[in-house]
């Protein structure tokens, strides 16, 4: 049976830059890359990377906790280099979907059988927050890791997420037949004047990321968020690009939780602000209250975080990038985009998405609400051609659906 629209997903108790970049970000990465190209003269696929991709600069669930063990998982992919950290916790949270085609029952078959691990953790919450844990995370930089958080930060962040909705995105129902079906919504301009708003919200779940503008364009995008996806990163740069064509805070429905892709401290001094429902006492944000991004319902149900080893397992499997062989290597991450899509591919039962880029993405603006048409940009911190790949063979391993506006492919 599908929920009604409006339900919660909680019930009580691109480029360095997806989220739109920072003018000093980008000059930042340019500066970085023309010294690194005067010392590296050799670099000749990073000279290729650059010069095809100029930088531009511009602007409840009640269930039960599940068992969570630190046990490393082999690596199968024998070439992978020791320093991508390809071994990882496990977490059987999700293995228990009644539905009888879901992704992860189809998923073995496919050409992404090798690469899919059942057990990846997805989300962390207090569970986590152990010393063995962050010796072992210590290791991994940005969002792959703990590496640039303080034990003492961490500690006290994660240590709030700690309800039984924390460890889970939604209710996983055993034994109902029904599938869990989720729109995963990207801001490609492929959207503007699609008219799939209604279509996106009669699923079960609907993802949203960054710059996610709904209000005025509900026809081709929908009104409801059941989760936005961003790093504070990525969303404080979107509320700075984006202003203007109307975003002024993340979406604050009811419904709707919020995912943070942790890749800074940040993120969990953000995190431990809005479940203390205190400003943030230090760092770059210091002094914001968290009210101004999620609104006055600062519960933790409302709140989620992605672990970073599904950070590290979603670029070293199924987005390893040739960039991991430059000396960019640890810029390199997938776009908050792309982590969310696959996010709902590693937890739904059936996921459908929008607005992602796909081969003919020169016929469309940057975005769906850009006022004036912008190229799509690529950065050289995200894969976006890889990506655009990625969605084409999910897409024909049926494990997706891709909307590909008149595409027809
Ligand atoms: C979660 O942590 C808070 C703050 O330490 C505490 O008051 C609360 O009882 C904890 N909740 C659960 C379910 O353990």
């Amino acid at each position: 049976m599908r929920r009604p629209p409006g339900s919660r997903c909680c019930p009580p108790a691109l480029m360095l830059c997806s989220g739109g970049c920072a003018r000093s970000t980008g000059l930042l990465l340019t500066l970085l890359a023309m010294l690194l190209l005067l010392l590296l003269p050799a670099q000749r696929s990073l000279w290729l990377q650059l010069s095809r991709t100029p930088v531009h600069h511009r602007a409840t669930t009640t269930a039960a906790p599940r068992r969570v063990t630190q046990a490393s998982w082999p690596s199968p992919v024998p070439s992978m280099p020791p320093e991508l950290g390809d071994t990882y916790g496990q977490d059987e949270t999700y293995s228990s979907s009644g539905c009888p085609n879901s992704i992860r029952k189809k998923i073995g078959a496919t050409e992404f059988g090798a690469t899919f691990l059942s057990t990846i953790p997805v989300l962390q919450w207090a569970r986590h927050a152990q010393e063995d844990e962050y010796q072992r995370l210590h290791q991994y930089g940005g969002a792959h890791g703990w590496k640039d958080i303080r034990w003492d930060v961490l500690k006290s962040s994660l240590s709030l997420l700690n309800a039984s909705s924390s460890a889970l995105l939604f209710d996983i129902r055993p034994l109902a037949t029904s599938c869990t079906r989720c729109a995963v919504v990207g801001n490609g301009g492929i959207l503007h004047g699609s008219g799939m708003g209604p279509t996106i919200d009669a699923h079960d779940y609907v993802f949203r990321v960054n710059g996610a503008i709904t209000e005025g364009f509900e026809r081709d995008v929908g009104s409801r968020t059941s989760f936005y996806v961003f790093s504070t990163n990525t969303m404080v740069n979107a509320l700075r690009s984006y202003a203007a064509n109307g975003f002024r805070h993340p979406p604050q429905t009811p419904e709707t939780c919020y995912v943070f892709l942790p890749d800074h401290d940040r993120d969990y001094l953000l995190l431990r602000a809005a479940l203390s429902q205190q400003r943030v006492d230090s760092g770059r944000d210091a002094g914001v209250h968290p009210q101004e991004f999620f609104g006055k319902d600062l519960q933790v149900g409302k709140f989620r975080m992605l672990h970073p080893d599904f950070i590290r397992y979603l670029r070293n499997r199924f987005l390893r990038s040739h960039i991991l062989a430059t000396p960019f290597w640890q810029l390199y991450r997938p776009s908050t985009g792309a982590v969310m899509l696959l996010t709902a591919i590693h937890t739904c039962d059936q996921v459908s998405a929008f607005g992602f880029i796909t081969p003919g993405y020169r016929a469309y603006s940057d975005h769906y609400y850009d006022r004036e048409r912008k190229e799509v940009q690529f950065f050289i911190n995200h894969d976006l051609r890889m990506e655009m790949q990625l969605w084409q063979r999910l897409q024909r391993s049926g494990i997706l659906w891709l909307y590909t506006g008149s595409e027809g492919t």
